[in-house]
C-alpha cells in the first residue's frame, strides 16, 4: 500500500510554504531538545532535533538519519554531510537555510545554472525511502552542523522505540 506515503508527502508541500513565512532566525542555529513526540525530539520552535548522552548515545531517529543519508544522499552530497566534488556540505547548509527551506528542496529539488556549473538536486518528493527519513536525515545533519556529532557511523545509538516504529510502518505503508 503506497497510498499512505503519497499523501503523507502531499501533507508535507502544503506546510512547506507556510512554514518560510513563520520560520524565525533564532530557529536557524538552536538545536537544543526541549521535548519529546512521537519518538522524537524537538526544539521549542517545534523543529525536529537530535539528543545525544553524555556517554555519546544518540537518539534513534538520528542514528536512522545517518543510514538513510548514506543511502539516498551521500552519492552526491559525500560522507558525513561534508560535500562532495558535485553537491555541497548538507551539514553547514543546515545550519543556514531554515527546516521549511529545507524540506521543500528536498521534496522539489533545485537547480543552480550559470555559465561555469550545471548542478542539479533532484526533486525526491515521491521517493517514500526519502520522505517518510526526512525529519531523520534532517536531524542528523543538524547533529554534524552543530558540532556534537563527529565523523563516521554513531557508535552508541539508542533502540527504536513503538512510537516510531508506527509512525514509520504507517508511513511506508507496511
Ligand atoms: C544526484 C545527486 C544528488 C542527490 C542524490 C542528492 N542531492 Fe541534494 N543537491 C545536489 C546538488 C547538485 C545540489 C546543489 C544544487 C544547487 O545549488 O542548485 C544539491 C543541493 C541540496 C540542498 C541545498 C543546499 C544549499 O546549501 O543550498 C539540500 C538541502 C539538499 N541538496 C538535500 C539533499 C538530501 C537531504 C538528499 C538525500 C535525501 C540529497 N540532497 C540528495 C545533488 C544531489
Amino acid at each position: 500500500m503506497r497510498t499512505n506515503g503519497l499523501l503523507l508527502v502531499t501533507g508535507l508541500v502544503l506546510t512547506v510554504g507556510q512554514g518560510v513565512e513563520a520560520a524565525d532566525n533564532a530557529a536557524l542555529t538552536d538545536t537544543k531538545a526541549a521535548y519529546e513526540a512521537g519518538g522524537r525530539w524537538y526544539t521549542a520552535e517545534d523543529i525536529p532535533t537530535f539528543k545525544i548522552a553524555e556517554d555519546g548515545t544518540v537518539d534513534w531517529p538520528t542514528f536512522s538519519g545517518f543510514r538513510r543519508y548514506n543511502a539516498e544522499c551521500f552519492q552526491c552530497h559525500g560522507p558525513d554531510g561534508a560535500g562532495g566534488s558535485y553537491a555541497p556540505a548538507l551539514e553547514k547548509s543546515v545550519m543556514k537555510i531554515d527546516y521549511y527551506t529545507f524540506l521543500d528542496i528536498v521534496v522539489n529539488g533545485k537547480q543552480e545554472v550559470n555559465a561555469s556549473q550545471n548542478l542539479v538536486m533532484p526533486a525526491l518528493g515521491e521517493n517514500p525511502n526519502v520522505m517518510c527519513y526526512l525529519d531523520d536525515i534532517y536531524t542528523y545533519l543538524r547533529a554534524r552542523g552543530s558540532g556534537e556529532l563527529g565523523r563516521g557511523r554513531p557508535q552508541k545509538k539508542e533502540t527504536k522505540n513503538d512510537a516510531f516504529a508506527e509512525a514509520e510502518n504507517s508511513c511506508m505503508g507496511s
